[in-house]
């Protein structure tokens, strides 16, 4: 990655510094500016860092101009083809498309962990049942650290590795049972006999009163929002959960730091606030009232399901994401979806419209993932913590990298200071 040839010069009042250029396997060269403060006295400026490269890594790899999507060097469109979402994690987790004993191993020891502890029931009973499912993810998440001592040492390989079955294996039980506590109903618990994704939409969609049958098709769908929303090289979320690792903090910690990032409006609360605003809208004659808003400087408004960081042309995923919509709609009988029709006809509005277009503003993953969950019969509420459900790997998996690379320091960003300069108190009777 280091190529000694390549060098960029900075020169700024008396000073000249050669800073260290390094070339990446995909992507633009890296800066490395880490001398800069100790050399030049100065600190660089990046708020949101949309120039700032916070790690190397070898998991994501994203082409925002070209609308590619790596993980581990394979594009989605193929894994969301041909893979599924546990193979997926295991890409994700260790780097290889695994041979059939070390995918059946590693399916095998997911399956038999996704029961939780049964005294988290009663933690799950001090919550209103009005809370957002986001508010209890995030909480029992965290409270994991209190259940699960003997895999909280991060410098044990052998604990990580329980952490990292844990998590994947528990995290449906514990989305589907903060739904069916937000509704009112029995938690239904896991059944080994059951792949992940069939197994989540029973625990979610089952009652003690009948039998439970998954629809293959809607069990696909499922699984394959799991890998498309898998991981995505240093998003928020996953930023957060390796400034808190970088602490040293426990794994179930640093993964409810991330759930907690995920749930903003701008990021995984973003499928929730696009169904909330399509049924806003409610039928197509209001879509050019809604565009001239999102147009608007002076009104906070934007396109839920719009634009992205990265993706400058499409997000690969909304393009899989919009082929399973088809297939789960016309399935489901509901292709005339009002909410879909209005969905078309914004996506159609908006792509014709030079603002759009010119700011490279184009439907993202969460632009369709909202539709096919309400048409399965989710609520809104549920749609971030599916989100968070999926992204579980991807947190793990930077995690896992982050700990294990032996130059790993503490995150510490510096500031541009535009307070006050030093000044003396004064006493109230002075003020
Ligand atoms: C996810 O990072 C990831 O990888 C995230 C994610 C993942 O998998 O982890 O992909 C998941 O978070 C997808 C994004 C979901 N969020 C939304 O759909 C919310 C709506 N989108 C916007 O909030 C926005 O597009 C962001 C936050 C996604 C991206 O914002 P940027 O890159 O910081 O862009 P910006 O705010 O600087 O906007 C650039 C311009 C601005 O106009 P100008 O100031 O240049 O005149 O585009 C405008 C913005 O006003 N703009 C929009 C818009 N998004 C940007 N205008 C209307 N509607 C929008 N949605």
């Amino acid at each position: 990655m280091t190529d000694d040839s390549k060098k960029a010069t900075l020169t700024f009042g008396d000073k000249e510094l050669e800073l260290p250029i390094f070339t990446p396997t995909e992507g633009p060269d890296v800066i490395d500016i880490r001398a800069l403060y100790a050399k030049g006295g100065v600190f660089t400026y990046d708020p949101g860092f949309t120039s700032t490269a916070s790690c190397d890594s070898s998991i994501t790899y994203i082409d925002g101009g070209k609308g590619e999507l790596l993980h581990r060097g394979y594009p989605i469109d193929q894994l969301a083809e041909k893979s599924h979402y546990l193979e997926v994690c295991y890409l994700l987790l260790y780097g290889y498309l695994p041979s059939a004993a070390q995918l059946e191993e590693f399916e095998n020891l997911v399956t038999n962990h996704t029961m939780l502890h049964e005294q988290m029931v009663y933690f799950y009973r001090g919550f209103r049942r009005d809370a957002h499912p986001m508010a209890i993810m995030t909480g029992v998440v965290g409270a994991m650290s209190a259940f699960y001592h003997d895999s909280t040492d991060i410098h044990d390989a052998h604990a990580r590795e329980v952490a990292t079955i844990r998590l994947i294996a528990k995290m449906p039980t514990i989305a589907a049972w903060a739904y069916k506590f937000s509704i009112g109903q029995p938690f239904v618990y896991p059944r080994n006999d059951l792949d992940y994704a069939s197994n989540f939409l029973r625990m979610c969609f089952a009652v003690p009163a009948e039998e439970y049958e998954v629809n293959p098709i809607l069990s696909r769908a499922m699984d394959r929002i799991f890998t498309l929303h898998a991981d995505h090289e240093q998003n928020a979320s996953t930023s957060t959960v390796r400034l808190a690792s970088s602490s040293g903090a426990n794994p179930f910690a640093c993964i409810a730091a991330g759930i907690a990032c995920l749930w903003g409006p701008a990021h995984g609360g973003a499928n929730q606030a696009c169904l909330e605003m399509l049924k806003e809208i409610g039928t197509p004659d209001r879509i050019p009232e809604f565009i001239a808003r999102a147009k608007d400087k002076n009104d906070p408004f934007r396109l839920m399901g719009f634009g992205h960081r990265v993706y400058k042309n499409f997000d690969p995923r909304a393009t899989v994401m919009k082929q399973s919509a088809d297939e789960v709609l016309e399935l489901l009988g509901v292709e005339n979806n009002p909410v879909l029709q209005v969905a078309k006809d914004l996506e159609a509005a908006a792509l014709a419209d030079p603002y759009f277009s010119e700011k490279k503003l184009f439907p993202n993953v969460d632009f369709y993932s909202g539709i096919i969950l309400e048409a399965m019969g989710f609520p809104t509420s549920m749609f971030t913590p599916i989100f968070a459900l999926s992204r579980t790997v991807g947190w793990i998996s930077q995690w896992k990298e982050m700990i294990t690379d032996p130059t790993m320091k503490i995150g510490r960003p510096r500031q541009l200071y535009a307070g006050e300069s030093l000044r003396d108190y004064v006493n109230i009777e002075d003020r």
